[in-house]
């Protein structure tokens, strides 16, 4: 490929180059065209004179408008003094164009690329993804994002950490969320869930032997949408055999610490070590348990990491009038506590091995110690109020695992969209996701959800009892 990319231009004066990209804007003075050519990379203006054009070239110049498509040969010149742009990388150079090649047209987009100010709304926005992915902004945080998860795959990699995928058509896993269902074609009545976390998988993977596993892996929950929260998201999930608490919360720390160093160097740390509180603390000084603690909240680059610690193993759900797991069940519980379990009054005063990462005030990961004995486990979900049945049928596979010889293990699981979200600087996890849903949970980019056509259903023995009269909108 000859492609030059648009950046390089400014070490290539005196060069003459290919230049691929589609056109930003375009200004007329007098017979000379300018424009601005954009690709990955960056901007690079060129410059169309026509006594520098072929024949070819110059009717072709009458017809460019924004967002073509072009193929540009052209001298790469030094702009004079006057002219520097020092808003451009390239600012200090021009493309004096010879050549060009329409590659392909564009309609009139429905908003303006290359205007922040102007920013369209949401449904706008999805329907028209790939053009408000063409934003510089919007890149710029799909690129990061993919440093950010370059990063992490590096990190791990070097410690002997072994990435591992999980199924995703599984069964039910208990983050608190509801599920979605996927409805099997060859069982009828029956469905797989899509897994709202790998947890019971990683967990298998530490009884299978395999000691240090992460994953950078899709969750779906099918839960009320928030500027934090999608139903699809991602998470870097890990866990670890023969470690306790303390080996997690290290290595996590050095994770973010050596990633704010190697890719944000303009930031700094509130607390270096992290801060750490336990629940009972947070909860009583600031009334969360996401508390943002930096010292200057209009500062853009503080990172204020801390550590929230301890928490109650079950907490009381008011709604359903019923206890559940505060993490999940297979949360390990503080051994000072094991004898409480024989107390069904004494479930509030439990503390677990849990722990949580928040960062100026959102929270980005979640982990805690597991449970590796089978007789405790079981009597949390006792507890948690499943009969002897539930138990066997929901979590008789885990149970059964932990009769075979299961090494003593925890992690812990980062919303990755939602710490590069922070990382960022935005203040929604739709804008580092490059194809989220709205906060009605829909796709207007491919129009979903949508209705299937009726062999379908049949061939999924499923059949629809009421209607949404929204569904095309
Ligand atoms: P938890 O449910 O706390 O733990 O999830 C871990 C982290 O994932 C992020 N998160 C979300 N991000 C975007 N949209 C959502 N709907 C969403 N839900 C959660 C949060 C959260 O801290 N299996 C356990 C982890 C473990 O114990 O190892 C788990 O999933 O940043």
């Amino acid at each position: 490929m000859k492609k030059t990319n648009n950046i390089d231009t400014k070490n290539l004066v005196g060069q003459e180059v290919e230049l691929f990209g589609w056109v930003n804007t375009i200004r007329k003075m007098g017979k000379i065209i300018f424009i601005d050519l954009r690709d990955r990379s960056g901007l690079v203006q060129l410059v169309l004179v026509p006594s520098e054009l072929s024949d070819k070239a110059k009717d072709l110049a009458k017809e460019i408008k924004p967002e073509y498509v072009l193929k540009v040969k052209g001298q790469v010149q030094e702009r004079g003094e006057k002219q520097v742009n020092p808003d451009l990388e390239t600012g200090r150079v021009e493309i004096l164009a010879k050549e060009i090649e329409i590659l392909s047209k564009s309609e009139t987009p429905p908003f303006e690329i290359d205007n922040e100010e102007r920013r369209a709304g949401e449904e706008l926005r999805l329907k028209y993804r790939y053009l408000d992915l063409r934003h510089e902004r919007m890149k710029n945080n799909i690129l990061l994002r993919h440093e950010v998860i370059r990063f992490i795959r590096q990190f791990f990699y070097q410690r002997d950490f072994v990435e591992i995928e999980t199924p995703y058509l599984s069964k039910s896993t208990p983050e608190g969320a509801r599920d979605f269902l996927v409805p099997s074609r060859n069982y009828p009545g029956k469905f797989y869930a899509l897994p709202q976390s790998p947890q019971q998988y990683k967990q298998l993977l530490m009884v299978a032997g395999f000691e240090k596993y992460f994953q950078i892996v899709r969750c779906f929950r099918d839960e009320d949408q928030r500027g934090d929260r999608q139903a699809e998201f991602t998470q870097l999930d890990l866990e670890m055999s023969f470690v306790e608490q303390e080996d997690i919360l290290q290595l996590i720390e050095k994770l973010m610490i050596e990633m704010v160093q190697e890719l944000f160097p303009e930031k700094h740390l509130t607390f270096s070590p992290f801060k750490r509180l336990t629940y009972s603390e947070v909860i009583e000084k600031y009334g969360s348990d996401r508390p943002d603690l930096r010292q200057n909240k209009e500062d853009k680059n503080e990172l204020a990491f801390v550590w929230v610690t301890d928490f109650p193993m079950f907490e009381y759900k008011e709604g359903d009038q019923r206890w559940g797991a505060a993490h999940h069940p297979f949360t390990a519980i503080n051994p000072q506590d094991l004898d409480k379990l024989s107390d069904e009054s004494k479930m509030g005063e439990i503390k677990a091995l849990q722990y949580d990462l928040v960062l100026n005030g959102w929270e980005v990961a979640g982990g805690s110690i597991r449970t590796h004995r089978p007789e405790i486990l079981q009597r949390v979900f006792e507890l948690l109020g499943h009969s002897e049945d539930e138990i066997k049928l929901k979590f008789g596979h885990l149970l059964e695992a932990f009769r075979y010889g299961v090494p003593p293990h925890g992690g812990i699981a980062f919303g990755l969209d939602r710490l590069v979200m922070v990382l960022a600087g935005e203040p929604n996890i739709r804008e580092v996701i490059p194809f989220p849903k709205t906060s009605d949970n829909r796709d207007p980019l491919m129009g979903a959800p949508s209705a299937v056509d009726k062999s379908q259903l049949d061939e999924l023995h499923l059949q629809i009892t009421s209607n949404d009269d929204n569904n095309n909108k």
